[in-house]
């Protein structure tokens, strides 16, 4: 039987991971984990305790509260990839709200959050035949992945997808605060102290801004194939 791999995929917001990971996972027959939208449950729960809001972060509340936030995936046959279940709710909606998108990068730089998290991404892909997408899979929740990706964009590419995403969905928003969220969200990311994003040292960089959506998988299924047949070799 063909041996499966372990697919990081990281890189800044909106860059079109998610996207790209769904459909590498439908194609080879893997599971796919947005852990992004693990990150995003938990802040939607503290706000709906008010522990966060704007001008509000009560980071010692956050940290007792962990233990009564249960997160799992359900897969959707229509849609053919899982959903997020918070305490047993779909929130797969709800967690992609611009209020969220505000508090999230700074609920995910608490380590309690990190630890929790971190410990259950890698019991869905101790099995491997996963590709999981976030910020930290190659360098902390699977050093030892055998086929890491960084995607990267453009600041203002990344934007405009965020917005049109938003702007599709009904979602009343203005493109300068979206600009902004993504600009707020690469400096948190990128500058917290636990597990900030950075590219692993065995990643291959990955940057789409002039590529459409069927050339970029195209490419990135190529990669992934020959890399599952040289670990099958
Ligand atoms: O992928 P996303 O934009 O839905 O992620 C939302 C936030 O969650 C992102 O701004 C940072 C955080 N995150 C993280 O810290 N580590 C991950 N592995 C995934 C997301």
């Amino acid at each position: 039987m063909e041996k499966k791999i372990t697919i990081a995929i990281d890189g800044f917001s909106s860059t079109g991971k998610s996207t790209v990971a769904k459909r590498l996972a439908k194609e080879l027959g893997y599971i796919y984990v947005d852990t992004g939208a693990m990150y995003r449950a938990v802040t939607l729960y503290m706000m709906r305790k008010v522990f966060v809001s704007k001008g509000n972060f009560d980071k010692e509340a956050i940290i007792r509260h962990l233990p009564f936030v249960s997160l799992k995936f359900e897969f959707n046959d229509d849609l053919g990839h899982g959903e997020i279940y918070l305490n047993e709710e779909n929130v797969e909606k709800e967690i992609r709200y611009m209020e969220v998108s505000e508090q999230v990068s700074k609920v995910s730089a608490i380590p309690e959050v990190r630890k929790k998290l971190v410990e259950q991404q890698q019991e869905m892909g101790k099995n491997k035949g996963v590709v999981m997408d976030g910020r930290d899979i190659g360098t902390v929740v699977f050093p030892d992945a055998e086929l890491k990706i960084f995607m990267t964009a453009s600041t203002e590419t990344r934007a405009q997808r965020r917005y049109d995403e938003l702007k599709e969905r009904g979602d009343e928003v203005e493109f300068d605060d979206v600009l902004k969220n993504v600009k707020d969200r690469d400096f948190m990311d990128s500058t917290r102290d636990d597990s900030p994003l950075i590219m692993a040292d065995d990643a291959i960089e990955f940057d789409n801004s002039k590529l459409g959506l069927e050339e970029q998988f195209d490419k990135i299924l190529k990669i992934a194939k020959d890399k599952i047949t040289e670990v099958n070799s």
